[in-house]
């Protein structure tokens, strides 16, 4: 059984950024979990009952977990409204992890590609990796953000044309050449990315969004249904061989 742990964890700093996101650090003494991992969250003056659950988008020494946050309705506005020192409940780690994934041997870098909020869960993966080991391609509708900790300059696009190319993140990306691709957005745009490394047979994993309850896999509210059978989000993924998902 994953190691993992429900522990009531003081928020030790809050940085709101534009367009209603915000990075969030927790201090956690709990197993360390690994990029593309995640933890549900919930804090304890909050209006809603069931616990969100969010990617792990980066951690310091000292123990502090951070978390990159999108605001879309109650649970996250109150994720957004705690304070410095407020309790939240965090259960994890949380799912499998980016590097739990088969990689085929022999040189060459790996893709990283994140749509929007997407980005968090690789943006902890890039930290885990050598420099140099990868390219990094991340699309927004307009502004861009969680990029500041990149090792490696990231190719850009956004679809007002604000910062970078002007257009959808997948047109940028070739695949060929690359050992493997790994991906996190939008369904549409984890398709687009899904196609072309089929085309060019390169593997790709892409770490999807269901709507989850228990997190552990009890429940079965965030089934992904696969080529072979229906599997769990939360327990089985979320990160899956994108063959398996998109056919
Ligand atoms: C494994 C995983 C990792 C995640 N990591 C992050 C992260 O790092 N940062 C982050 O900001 N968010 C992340 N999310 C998404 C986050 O969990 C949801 O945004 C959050 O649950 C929304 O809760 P809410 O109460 O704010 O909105 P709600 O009031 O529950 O919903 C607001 C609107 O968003 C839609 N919505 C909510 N959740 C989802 C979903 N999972 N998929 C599709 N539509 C949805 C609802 O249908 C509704 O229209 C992750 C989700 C998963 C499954
Ligand atoms: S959320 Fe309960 S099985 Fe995945």
């Amino acid at each position: 059984m994953q190691n993992r742990e429900c522990r009531r964890c003081k928020l030790a700093k809050k940085e709101s950024l534009d367009g209603g996101l915000l990075i969030l650090s927790f201090a956690w003494s709990g197993p360390v979990p690994r990029a593309g991992q995640f933890f549900l969250m919930r804090p304890l003056r909050t209006r809603v009952f069931l616990a969100r659950p969010i990617s792990l988008f980066g951690s310091t020494s000292g123990g502090f977990l951070r978390f990159l946050i999108a605001l879309r309705g109650r649970g996250t506005e109150d994720l957004a409204a705690m304070g410095r020192g407020e309790e939240a409940e965090l259960t994890g780690p949380l799912g499998n992890a980016w590097g739990d994934m088969a990689l085929p041997a022999g040189p060459g870098p790996v893709a990283l590609v994140g749509g929007g909020i997407g980005i968090a869960p690789l943006a902890a993966f890039a930290a885990e990796l050598a420099e140099g080991t990868f390219d990094f391609y991340a699309g927004f509708k307009s502004r861009p953000f969680g990029l500041e900790g990149l090792s490696r300059k990231p190719v850009i696009a956004t679809e007002d044309g604000s910062e970078g190319s002007c257009g959808r993140i997948p047109d940028f990306m070739d695949p060929a050449g690359y050992r493997a691709v790994y991906a996190c957005g939008p369904e549409p745009m984890l398709q687009a990315v899904a196609a072309s490394c089929s085309v060019a047979g390169v593997p790709c994993f892409v770490s999807l969004e269901r709507r989850m309850a228990c997190g552990v896999g009890a429940c079965l509210g965030c089934t992904v249904e696969t080529a072979g059978c229906n599997r769990r989000c939360c327990a089985d993924g979320p990160i899956f061989s994108a063959g398996e998902v998109f056919r």
